[in-house]
């Protein structure tokens, strides 16, 4: 039997947890040491300079737990893996280019994508898919508020106007057939946005992410089968972490904490 497979995962904050949803499906045996960085959330509104500093910061702390693989669950991170993974030691996965890949692939040919200002403004999903696609047509917009207020529990109607003013224009006429959450936090008020926009197929980027993190670690020969121990940890507050690991279905494990790397 292999070793334990152990599994770093980071984000700006409690969206991150939609990966280790997805990843819990699938390898339910992985240890899971997560880290989300709430204090500085949104890293959306932020210089590339800054997130850098900050990834690498979470970096080194998820590497304390000699994690085998750093996952890269914030889409906003992940459009400088490339930089990330000439400085890093760990191997990282993007959330962006599993999903990318999927969607150059299905037949779409109008193809949304919602998420920070940053991801969207550095085009990384419209570079990728049409790398493979060039005759899909990639159209986006950025939320400068939605993620932090998704991450600071912000009241329901708060989120849906949000929601509405600031994709409404995008998603009310002429809606592309597909859109990908490219925002960690938004899969989290998914149903807001199927409630709202119930013809239009949304996609949760982690789920892509999950398989290929899940078919990288079998290839490593590393154990994911039976129970795996998840630590959170969180520059937050804990109780709102709490509060979505409720909301996801994941059980809230012993340790839950606030930690300044
Ligand atoms: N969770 C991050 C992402 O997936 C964004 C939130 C933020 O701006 O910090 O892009």
């Amino acid at each position: 039997m292999g070793e334990q497979a152990r599994i770093g995962v980071m984000d700006s904050g409690v969206g991150g947890l939609t990966f280790v949803r997805e990843l819990l499906a699938l390898c339910p045996g992985a240890d899971i040491i997560y880290f989300g960085d709430s204090a500085n959330c949104p890293y959306g509104n932020q210089t590339r300079e800054r997130i850098l500093d900050l990834t690498y910061r979470t970096l080194s702390f998820l590497q304390q737990s000699k994690i085998h693989v750093a996952v890269i669950a914030c889409n906003t991170i992940s459009t400088l893996i490339d930089t990330l993974q000439s400085n890093t030691s760990s191997p990282l996965f993007s959330v962006v280019a599993p999903v990318a890949g999927a969607v150059a692939h299905s037949g779409a040919r109008r193809v949304g994508v919602l998420g920070t200002e940053f991801t969207i403004a550095v085009g990384t999903y419209q570079r990728l898919i049409q790398q493979i696609n060039p005759a899909i047509e990639v159209v986006g917009k950025g939320s400068s508020s939605l993620a932090a207020m998704v991450d600071q529990g912000a009241p329901v109607q708060e989120i849906e106007g949000e929601i509405q003013s600031c994709f409404g224009p995008l998603l009310d006429h002429n809606p592309p057939e597909v859109v990908i959450l490219g925002c960690t936090h938004y899969p989290i008020v998914k149903d807001f946005f199927t409630r709202r926009y119930p013809n239009i197929e949304f996609l949760d980027p982690a789920v892509e992410q999950a398989k290929v993190v899940a078919h990288w670690l079998e290839q490593q020969g590393l154990e994911t089968t039976g129970q795996g121990d998840l630590k959170v940890y969180t520059s937050g507050d804990p109780d709102a972490y709490r509060r979505i690991l409720e909301r996801l279905q994941i059980p809230v494990p012993h340790v839950l904490e606030q930690i300044i790397p």
